[in-house]
């Protein structure tokens, strides 16, 4: 088994379960696999220094520990495309609501974020000694400020057990994972390209400052975004260079 000693830590209400983890990882270690849920986040972080907002106990947040001492440093992007596809396989496997991933690692339902990542890495030297994989699902959140933003429940209608979602969504990491160990790169890049949102589909963007219409070609090994901009030669974007307008 994989995960054999993996512990389960559920909080009432933490400023971030993301840091929860990382301060856990400082003064001990936590077994591999452990997995952090609070039913409310007081500072909820996002991604590029942004917050995450949700709703007491609507929603799932949750961080996962590992040790992905196995994995070279430029594929670190790697972990990110395992638990995006860990989450997208959840929501359509068991919630029956068909999920894309838009770079690098949104999850989208119906055109809109049901779901975001913030994965954080510690290093010694050059090699990953821990990652904290920060998840925040909306699950029966029946509002949201941000016009792109749905839920589980908006989605389908249907209000969902946070439990059950948590225990699916850890099985369905176990198995992600597990591929990454046994070093199975092409078939986390085929699932994870087959998913890709606007892959090959014209698209607006802001690209270095200027707005511009181009293509998804698909993403590089080190998890940068190969786009086609109209009339010109492929790019090699990160996210400082891009974002999309949708
Ligand atoms: C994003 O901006 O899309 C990433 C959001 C990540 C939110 C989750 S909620 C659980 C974990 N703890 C945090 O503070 N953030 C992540």
């Amino acid at each position: 088994m994989l995960f054999r000693d993996r512990a389960f830590i559920s909080l009432e209400s933490i400023a971030s379960t993301n840091n929860y983890a990382a301060k856990l990882l400082k003064v001990s270690n936590p077994p591999d696999g452990t997995v952090i849920t609070a039913q409310e986040q007081t500072q909820g972080k996002g991604q590029r220094g942004s917050q995450w907002f949700s709703e007491a106990g609507q929603n799932l947040l949750c961080s996962i520990v590992c040790y992905p001492k196995f994995l070279p440093v430029r594929q670190q992007f790697y972990l990110s495309k395992s638990v995006s596809l860990a989450v997208a396989e959840m929501l359509e496997e068991y919630l029956e609501l068909p999920a894309l991933i838009k770079w690098p690692n949104d999850i989208i339902v119906q055109e809109k974020k049901i779901a975001g990542l913030l994965l954080e890495f510690n290093w010694m030297e050059t090699r990953i000694q821990s990652a904290v994989c920060g998840i925040g699902l909306n699950i029966n959140q029946a509002t949201f400020e941000y016009p792109h933003a749905t839920s589980v429940f908006l989605a389908s209608g249907k209000k969902a057990d946070i439990d059950e979602c948590l225990s699916r969504l850890v099985k369905s990491f176990d198995k992600h994972y597990l591929q990454l160990q046994s070093g199975f790169y092409s078939d986390i890049d085929n699932a994870y390209r087959s998913r890709l949102f606007r892959l090959n589909t014209p698209s607006t963007f802001v690209f270095r400052g200027e707005k511009i219409s181009a293509v998804i070609r698909g993403v590089d090994e080190s998890g940068k975004l190969l786009v086609l901009p109209e009339g010109s030669r492929l790019q090699v974007c990160d996210l400082k260079d891009i974002s999309m307008v949708y």
